[in-house]
């Protein structure tokens, strides 16, 4: 009995030092000429969430300068000089970006920008998805509407995954809570949401602060977002992340209240801002719009003006995994 006692307390002992089991090394890399030589440009109209928008091929983004990198950092922008004055269906071009590659349990995938789209009908996000929605689920790292000033964290799944409710969610994350079902037929597909506590995680704020990075870590433990102002980003997050010893993340889905590997699939990253006309089918129309805009949604399309904000600027994007 004491001699298996004393061989397990050295085996554990031994053990310790290897047991990191979220070792993370560098997969992909998104980064200046070569940004975006590994994306699909979905070209087409916005079938999904009715945009009033149209995504270009690779070859028009490029040469019309929809996307484009400029010392070292890669920009993906909606028009902001074609005019649709007197157009009503104007569909104002944009770009929509799908990784080739496609993100398992077991990774971190980190975005570093220095502006982000924002402005009156303007919808950016950066997100990720399976490929049978909503089976597979969706993950979003980066989204919000019109002049929102907070960013907002999302799952969206099938039925039975949750995140935690108030009482056990302060000591988890320090986002704020604002829905806890995931399942996509409540509330209209809501998701289970958690809003950044900063407003230098969106719009104008994220730009004149510098910018700054968005991390998700998806393990065994559950799916975890983070946002760094861009003086508080981690040492180690570029080359050698090490997320148990980065502070407490903004949005946290535990696996206890989600079992992870049964609610995702292999996700894919997409990446695009657009043109909303219903403000939308985000979370309910007009009472989103008005939230932070006035008059109506789809009179602003036409105008290019309207969209000079509208654009990532990035310094990198990268795929860590285990
Ligand atoms: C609509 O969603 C489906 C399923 O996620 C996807 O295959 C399709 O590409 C999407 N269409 C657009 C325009 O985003
Ligand atoms: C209006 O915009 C739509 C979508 O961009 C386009 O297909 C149509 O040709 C435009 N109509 C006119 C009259 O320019
Ligand atoms: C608790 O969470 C709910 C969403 O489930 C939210 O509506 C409510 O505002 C939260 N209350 C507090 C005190 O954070
Ligand atoms: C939720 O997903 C199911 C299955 O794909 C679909 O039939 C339903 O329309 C979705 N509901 C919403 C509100 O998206
Ligand atoms: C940046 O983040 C740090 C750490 O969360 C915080 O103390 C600081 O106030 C933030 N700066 C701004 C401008 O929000
Ligand atoms: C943990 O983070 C702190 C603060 O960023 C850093 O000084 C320290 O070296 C890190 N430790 C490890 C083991 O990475
Ligand atoms: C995640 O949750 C599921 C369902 O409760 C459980 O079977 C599984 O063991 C959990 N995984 C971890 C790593 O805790
Ligand atoms: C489009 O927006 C960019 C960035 O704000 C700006 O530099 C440029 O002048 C705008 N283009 C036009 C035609 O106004």
């Amino acid at each position: 009995m004491t001699c298996l006692c004393v061989l397990f307390a050295v085996s554990s002992l031994f053990l310790l030092p290897t047991a990191s089991a979220t070792s993370l090394s560098l997969r992909t890399e998104y980064q200046g000429s070569s940004f975006f030589d590994a994306w699909i440009f979905y070209s087409g109209t916005d079938t999904n969430t009715t945009g009033n928008v149209y995504f270009e091929t690779r070859e028009t983004a490029m040469s019309s300068e929809l996307t484009y990198v400029s010392d070292g950092k890669a920009v993906i922008k909606v028009d902001n000089s074609t005019s649709g004055a007197g157009n009503s269906t104007y569909g104002r071009s944009s770009v929509k970006l799908y990784s080739e590659e496609t993100v398992s349990q077991g990774s971190l995938v980190v975005l570093d920008a220095t502006h982000v789209p924002y402005g009156c009908s303007v919808w950016p996000a950066f997100w990720l998805q399976g490929s049978n929605w909503p089976v597979d689920g969706e993950i979003d790292i980066f989204e919000n509407v019109n002049l929102a000033q907070y960013n907002r964290y999302a799952l969206h799944t099938t039925d039975g995954c949750k995140h935690p409710d108030n009482s056990s969610s302060t000591s988890i994350e320090t986002g704020t809570l604002i829905s806890t079902d995931c399942y996509n037929a409540t509330n209209g597909n809501q998701g289970c949401v958690v809003e950044d506590p900063s407003t230098t995680s969106y719009g104008d704020d994220f730009y004149e602060n510098g910018g700054g990075v968005f991390a998700m870590l998806w393990n065994d433990d559950g799916i975890k977002m983070w946002f760094f102002n861009r003086s508080s980003i981690p040492s180690d997050i570029e080359d050698s992340p090490d997320p148990d010893n980065w502070t407490t993340p903004t949005a946290n889905w535990p696996n206890s209240s989600c079992d992870v590997s049964q609610f995702f699939g292999a996700q894919t990253i997409t990446l695009h801002s657009k043109d909303i006309t219903l403000c939308g089918n985000y979370a309910g129309s007009a009472s989103v719009y008005e939230e932070t805009c006035s008059g109506t949604c789809t009179d602003l399309i036409q105008e290019p003006s309207n969209y000079d904000t509208a654009y990532f600027e990035i310094n990198y994007v990268r795929v860590f995994s285990r």
